[in-house]
């Protein structure tokens, strides 16, 4: 889940409370925020792969596209640092946000940030929807940059837990849209473009209003010193007149969170060199199985390799349906059978497809790019990109957020969250400015560069990742310890002691 990730810490109390109309609204914003991350991800390949949009914005890409321009490498067609800037700065927005959120959110409180992100968002669409230039397109995008972070602020820690893959499921439904919307809008004569990237608005708009009608939370007015409100608030969205337990919790809770002083030096003690190195390396892995390769540009390659304009989106459309149900998987099957076993069934299949589909690439295009696939050629090609996207959907793609977000004692647990946030975003960027320029100069070779990726990272899952399926966050440090490589950096006196919050969120 991008940038979603808090696990519901263990030691909440089984407090009153109903499922009221606030909790269900906030599930609700929560779920268009998800939403709107996945159409902006899914949005812009089917874009970039639309005639006039092309020819408006990017006519030597399109004159190359069509091959007037005298290059017959396939490979090429679409290389263009700024094209691939329309669909990538919004990820480099993102990381920019991500240094700002949590102040923000502390000074303004939750609510009103929501309010704030939401309006971006709905800025951000309008303007892509209306856009004139490229410069329009660019700044349209940079608003919608503030989504994943955003999401990492807000998910209420209370049902974090489920939201963690309940947030990743949304974005992929959000990718899934996208798609269907880009393979509707292409049919227009005119301006199906327009609508493609002003169909953001429809989540921006839930999320805004959804977020108005909202109160805020006990936890962020008590963060703010308002601890009369806090009580009242609470009682209101439980229902229930009897939240003394919940409200001592709160505040302990608040409390015991301003005490951590300085989680960046902390993060930096030996004792947490293991969840430094899995933090930064989860997310950098994450982007390098080349998952954004298809999520942002499957209707680009699928033309590439020589697939029509219908037939492009069309595959397009099939992909994301497969990342949606294979995220289903995921959900049922992460506490049964583990973490490290979705991690390292996705990878071993990843590695196969992506080797498949680079053969395959290799035999018709060869180092040329001159060629075109047969019909039964295409639906290999499809089938093992759907075979790749499905082991993505249910490893790295939901367990990326979500082993990050329960491997950290409490005292650096923000800090390590950011880290993550942070190093995704920042390789999402580079993925997506990248990919058109590398396809061009590594050809199909591009497949095994990823490959070989993903051979790297099922390697150290299977050397350095220890399962945290059913542990208690509180009891990590015993999983550490009993490690045979991370043991040596745990000291004794840390097993058993780690911090277990009493309290809840909403
Ligand atoms: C990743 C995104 C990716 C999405 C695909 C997420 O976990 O962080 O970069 O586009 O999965 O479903």
């Amino acid at each position: 889940m991008a940038g979603g990730g808090f696990v519901s810490q263990g030691g909440a109390g089984n407090f009153e409370g109903k499922v009221t109309g606030f909790v269900i609204m906030t599930c609700l914003v929560a779920a268009s925020g998800g939403l709107l991350f996945g159409y902006d991800i899914g949005i812009s390949g089917g874009v970039t792969s639309m005639d006039e949009f092309l020819q408006k914005f990017f006519p030597e890409v399109y004159k190359k596209e069509k091959n007037l321009s005298g290059n017959t490498s396939n490979y090429c067609k679409f290389d263009s640092a700024v094209l691939t800037l329309f669909t990538s700065s919004l990820y480099l927005a993102a990381l920019v946000a991500s240094f700002f959120a949590s102040a923000t959110t502390k000074a303004l409180g939750r609510k009103a940030s929501m309010v704030i992100g939401g309006l971006v968002f709905l800025i951000g669409a309008i303007i892509n929807g209306a856009a004139m230039n490229v410069a329009m397109l660019i700044i349209g995008r940079l608003l919608l940059g503030a989504v994943p972070v955003y999401l990492s602020e807000m998910a209420p820690a209370k049902i974090r837990g489920a939201l963690n893959i309940g947030f990743q499921m949304a974005v992929t439904i959000g990718i899934f849209g996208a798609n269907m919307v880009n393979y509707a809008t292409s049919k227009m004569q005119h301006n199906g473009w327009r609508f493609s990237l002003g169909g953001a608005v429809v989540p921006a708009i839930i999320m805004t209003v959804g977020s108005l009608f909202l109160p805020d939370t006990p936890n962020s007015l008590i963060e703010r010193g308002k601890k009369d409100e806090a009580r009242q608030m609470l009682k209101k969205i439980r229902g229930t007149e009897n939240v003394d337990e919940e409200y001592n919790d709160l505040v302990a809770a608040s409390e015991a969170s301003n005490q951590v002083q300085q989680p960046w030096k902390d993060i930096l003690d030996r004792k947490h060199r293991p969840h430094l190195v899995i933090v930064s390396l989860i997310p950098f892995f994450q982007q390098l199985t080349g998952i954004n390769v298809i999520m942002f540009y499957a209707p680009v390659l699928f033309k590439t390799l020589g697939f029509g304009d219908e037939a492009s989106l069309v595959s397009a459309v099939v992909s994301g349906l497969v990342n949606v149900f294979a995220t289903v998987v995921s959900i049922i099957s992460v506490d049964r059978f583990g973490r490290r076993a979705l991690f390292l069934e996705g990878g071993i299949q990843m590695i196969l497809s992506q080797l498949g589909v680079g053969i395959l690439i290799a035999k018709v295009f060869g180092v040329s790019g001159e060629g075109t696939f047969s019909k039964t050629q295409g639906d290999i090609a499809l089938f093992l990109i759907c075979v790749y996207v499905a082991a993505f959907a249910w490893s790295w793609g939901p367990l990326g957020w979500l082993v990050p977000s329960e491997i950290f004692p409490l005292e650096i647990r923000s800090a390590g969250q950011s880290i993550n946030v942070s190093v995704n975003m920042f390789f999402t960027f580079i993925i997506g400015q990248l990919f058109l320029t590398m396809l061009c100069h590594l050809k199909f070779g591009l497949f095994f560069f990823f490959g070989g990726f993903v051979i790297l990272m099922t390697l150290f899952v299977y050397f350095f990742l220890p399962e945290t399926k059913n542990v208690p966050i509180e009891e990590m440090n015993r999983v550490w310890k009993a490690h045979w490589f991370w043991g040596k950096y745990i000291p004794d006196d840390a097993v058993g002691l780690g911090h277990q919050p009493k309290s809840i969120e909403f």
